[in-house]
């Protein structure tokens, strides 16, 4: 089985040399939370353009979302966590943090998500509850219901608290701001900054693709 095994693995490792033209791929991690205004103008005019763009999706090796942001599990048993833009917000990133769990298709989500920065009122933090009702014409069929109960159990404080470890792991108990865009899980606060601006322009930077602000988005 050792030997059958040892096989398998060096004619699937030498099937997987990479072409000569292959383009270099980035991984991609977004610290972020669901209201501050920074994060969902990242989101919807960075990210999502050029997630979504057919020349430059095929430049991500991977995307991670980490919806927990400056926020602080005080007592988890509790689940009491102080997010900076109140329990709103917190709730928003329970919500998200189910999104991604049940969304599997990675444009699907990205497009969904997208269209929740883009129509959460930065000022609706008072009194109000995280608008989980709207983009649902962006929720793929049938998925709806297994986020909604994600976000209404155990299961969601679970991976929110889970984001929130990563997070804290991230910043390694320093300063923490968001959105933070991390290349490759490295921490290079220049690097995160120059992304928030143009992530078309660090992409290329990061892969040698030559730079183009203006393609196209495949997905709708
Ligand atoms: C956390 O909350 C639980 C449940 O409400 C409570 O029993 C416990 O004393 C709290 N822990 C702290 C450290 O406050």
């Amino acid at each position: 089985m050792l030997i059958l095994y040892g096989l398998l693995f060096l004619s699937t490792s030498v099937i997987s040399i990479p072409a000569e033209n292959t383009t270099p791929q980035v991984s991609l991690t977004l610290y972020y939370e669901t209201l501050c205004p920074f994060c969902q103008n990242f989101f919807s005019n960075e990210l999502a353009p050029t997630f979504l763009d057919k020349d430059y999706g095929p430049l991500f090796k991977y995307l991670n979302l980490v919806p927990f942001g400056v926020a602080e599990v005080m007592n988890s048993t509790a689940h009491k966590i102080v997010c900076q833009h109140d329990e709103v917000e917190c709730q928003g990133n329970r919500f998200h943090s189910c999104a991604i769990k049940h969304i599997k298709d990675k444009k699907a989500l990205v497009n969904y998500i997208s269209c929740l920065m883009d129509s959460v009122e930065v000022d609706s933090e008072e009194d109000e509850e995280y608008p989980v009702d709207k983009c649902l014409d962006k929720v793929p069929d049938g998925l709806f219901p297994k986020i909604m109960k994600c976000y209404n159990s155990e299961e969601g404080w679970k991976l929110l608290e889970e984001y929130g470890k990563m997070t804290k792991k991230f910043f390694n108990d320093g300063e923490e701001f968001v959105p933070y865009v991390s290349f490759n899980n490295e921490k290079n606060d220049d690097l995160a900054m120059e992304a928030i601006e143009d992530l078309k322009k660090i992409m290329s930077r990061l892969t040698g693709k030559q730079y183009s602000s203006s393609s196209e988005e495949e997905y709708d």
